[in-house]
């Protein structure tokens, strides 16, 4: 098959999504994988695998618009399948605000890659959006729910709907779309392995641990005032308060479901909320248990 792809390189290997993507790719897919880092770099990384070096040494985080420099480079040495650092809310949704500017510069990324779709024969291009990973944000304490003091801080209520995916599940999705390139060319992917809220999940962690939890309420309007108030003074830290609005509270951008799910074209199961939520009770992520 022309269009079969053989060898992969990610970036990004040692970050939050990396890392288990790194993992889910070498014990999973049958792919030739290398790593690419900037020169800076203290991360380590399995030995089997191979390390190439960024001539780059500024962060790709800041601005995400790096990503045109990894494209031109990507086009330039043929590659076929270029997946922009999605991973997240859905950046194709026109209502993202400008309060969330970078699901903004995520969309430009996806422009550009339209732009050079139309230019390149070779490079094609697929946008994974997964809503937030969800045993991760458990973890981490980014769904509102601290797992030590056992307190809630539920927003606009906690009903809003919610759409996430297990960080695992993000990495086979990778691997999926690379072994089907053609079904998964030029074109966002929405997947999800959960459909909830965060009340669901509160009663589930209410459940396993036997306890009643500590209940606080926040309204999506305040998250943003004061996550704006944050980032004015410099404390990126504020961000994280802005996606919470967005994707927890009324809005209503933590919902997919009109999006058409890729799962069975890449034949993704739905994951278990419960099981999950154990698994993070026990402080680890899915499959590393
Ligand atoms: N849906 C969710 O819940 C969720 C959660 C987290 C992240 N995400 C998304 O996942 C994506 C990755 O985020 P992350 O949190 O995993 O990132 P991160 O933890 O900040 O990691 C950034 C990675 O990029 C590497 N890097 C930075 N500059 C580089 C350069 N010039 N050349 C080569 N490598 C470079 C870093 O390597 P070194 O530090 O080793 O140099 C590190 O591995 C983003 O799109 C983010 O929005 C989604």
């Amino acid at each position: 098959m022309d269009n079969e792809i053989k060898t992969v390189i990610l970036v990004g290997a040692s970050g939050n999504a990396g890392r288990t993507i790194l993992t889910t790719f070498l014990s999973t897919s049958p792919f030739t994988l290398s790593i690419l880092t900037r020169p800076s770099s203290t991360s380590t990384f399995p030995p089997n695998v191979r390390i190439v070096k960024t001539p780059w040494s500024h962060s790709l985080e800041a601005p995400l618009s790096a990503q045109k420099k990894l494209i031109d480079a990507a086009i330039a040495a043929s590659v076929k399948r270029f997946i922009p650092s999605e991973f997240g809310s859905n950046s194709a949704d026109v209502r993202v605000p400008d309060w969330v500017p970078f699901l903004k510069e995520k969309r430009e990324i996806v422009e550009y890659l339209r732009e050079k779709e139309k230019q390149s024969h070779r490079l094609s291009w697929s946008a994974l959006i997964t809503g937030p990973f969800f045993d991760w944000c458990l973890l981490v304490g980014f769904f509102g729910f601290d797992l030590r003091t056992k307190t809630a801080t539920l927003i606009d209520g906690g009903a809003p709907h919610l759409s996430a995916t297990n960080l695992r599940q993000v990495g086979l999705a990778l691997i999926s779309i690379l072994k089907n390139p053609t079904q998964t060319a030029n074109q966002y992917l929405y997947i999800s392995g959960f459909e909830t809220s965060q009340r669901e999940i509160l009663a589930v962690l209410e459940k396993l641990t036997d306890e009643k939890w500590t209940v606080k309420n926040v309204s999506s309007e305040e998250l943003v005032a004061r996550g704006q108030g944050l980032v004015q003074k410099g404390d990126f830290s504020g961000f994280g308060m802005l996606v919470q609005a967005g994707i927890f509270g009324k809005m209503g951008l933590g919902d997919n479901r009109g999006m058409g799910y890729a799962n069975e074209v890449l034949g993704l199961e739905k994951e278990d909320l419960e099981k999950t939520v154990k698994t993070v009770l026990g402080g680890k992520l899915v499959g590393q248990e």
